[in-house]
């Protein structure tokens, strides 16, 4: 029987389906149980102190104290996010906010600097602009792709570099093996956002990144049901972000845990298939006439084309075009959409489609979205399950 949840897999398909889980469980079932409880208890005092000495002194990843400190469901289910992304340790929390959040307010200080690229997810940016300057920490955006500026912008007090390993809805795609260079050489904590790609398509781990975060509301789960993050890093970092979710509150609850744990078993084949999809169903947009450029890292015409085909298995689920024409000419090819459905969001089985400049976007002004290249008349599109064909199917009629 498999027993060890620390134990190594080869491939990340067979991580995605064994990692962190212990047999015999309560029961006798395959699946992990959902334990609802608020305190553990102890079968002795000698128990108790045992469980507490293991915790403080020998590094004991397994809580049992108070569900705030953590929960065996969700503790299972962090093991199998950490033996996927190659990292000695992972934390479940309630939304990927909250680990993006968590990950900001565990390692800045008053005084501290944190460099952001450009392009990247916009609540992240809230957090650091609208929260953490509240609380003294300076924030410095670089445009993505520059790492003669991301340097620059590396000064003493400078703790932290933020970036997405694929980004949103221009699919930039981030130089790990430099963004982890420049830590390095400078000091500083690296955090990647790879929500976007997933280890099956990259791990930044291995390129000698610090912390992973994940919205694990999006291909984790896989099926656009549930809100929770992921945060994979080194013990010693582990160790204080659970010290913070323990004090201010944050970790994932249990059903949320059971519901991530079953998608995260399908997730290596979602994401081949979401792959696939999504390189041919951009490769056809390229060719059609109504449409003026597409951003896909498979596609040659990509800026990081290069980068992505020495980096990536994968380019992953999401891309978006620029149609001819405004945004009414967009919306009128989305209104005549019968398989793709309106909507933000992405990583799930149905595919989505939006325009965002009037979702993400929707509070900038039209010259910020075009600085940050959103044209008005962009749409992103995130593809589901479905067949490649029936999309290109529905693409067709839609455009007309
Ligand atoms: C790249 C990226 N990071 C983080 C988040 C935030 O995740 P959540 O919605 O789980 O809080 C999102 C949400 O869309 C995202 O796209």
């Amino acid at each position: 029987m498999p027993t060890n949840p620390t134990r190594q897999f080869q491939s990340p398909h067979t991580a995605a389906v064994h990692a962190g889980t212990t047999f015999p469980k309560t029961g006798h079932g395959i699946s992990e149980p959902i334990v609802h409880t608020a305190p553990f208890t102890y079968t002795d005092t000698a128990d108790l102190r045992n469980v507490m000495t293991h915790r403080v002194q020998k590094k004991q990843i397994d809580r049992r104290g108070y569900a705030r400190q953590g929960n065996p469901t969700v503790l299972s289910v962090a093991d199998r996010i950490a033996a996927l992304e190659g990292s000695e340790a992972a934390v479940l929390t309630q939304s990927g906010m909250k680990a993006i959040s968590a990950v900001m307010l565990t390692f800045l200080s008053a005084g501290d600097r944190l460099v952001l690229t450009s392009n990247l997810y916009r609540h992240t940016y809230n957090v650091a602009q609208k929260l953490l300057e509240k609380f003294g920490v300076e924030t410095v955006i670089v445009p993505f792709g520059d790492y003669d500026a991301l340097e620059a912008a590396i000064t003493p007090n400078t703790k932290m570099l933020f970036s997405e390993a694929l980004t949103n809805p221009n699919v930039r795609v981030l130089d790990l093996e430099k963004f982890a260079a420049l830590g390095q050489k400078h000091q500083v904590l690296t955090v990647v956002d790879a929500t976007l790609a997933t280890p099956l398509n990259v791990r930044p781990i291995a390129y000698g990144i610090d912390i992973v975060v994940h919205s694990a509301s999006k291909y984790f789960s896989g099926h656009n049901d549930i809100l929770a993050g992921a945060i994979a890093c080194r013990y010693e970092l582990w160790q204080p972000l659970m010290d913070l979710l323990n004090w201010t509150g944050g970790l994932l609850d249990p059903n949320s845990a059971f519901l991530l744990a079953r998608g995260l078993k399908t997730l290596a084949v979602r994401v081949q298939h979401q792959n696939e999809t999504c390189r041919q169903l951009a490769q056809w947009l390229e060719d059609h006439p109504r449409v003026t450029k597409v951003w896909h890292p498979d596609l040659e015409s990509h800026p990081e084309h290069d980068l992505a085909q020495r980096t990536l298995s994968g380019c992953g689920g999401l891309f978006s075009f620029e149609l001819e024409g405004d945004l009414a000419d967009g919306e009128a090819v989305l209104d005549k959409m019968q398989l793709a459905i309106i909507g933000p969001s992405l990583g799930g089985a149905e595919c989505l489609v939006s325009h965002p400049s009037v979702t993400t976007w929707w509070d900038k002004t039209a010259a910020e979205r075009a600085a940050a290249g959103i044209k008005d008349n962009l749409i992103r599109v995130s593809v589901g399950l479905e067949s490649v064909e029936d999309l290109i199917a529905d693409f067709a009629q839609a455009l007309g």
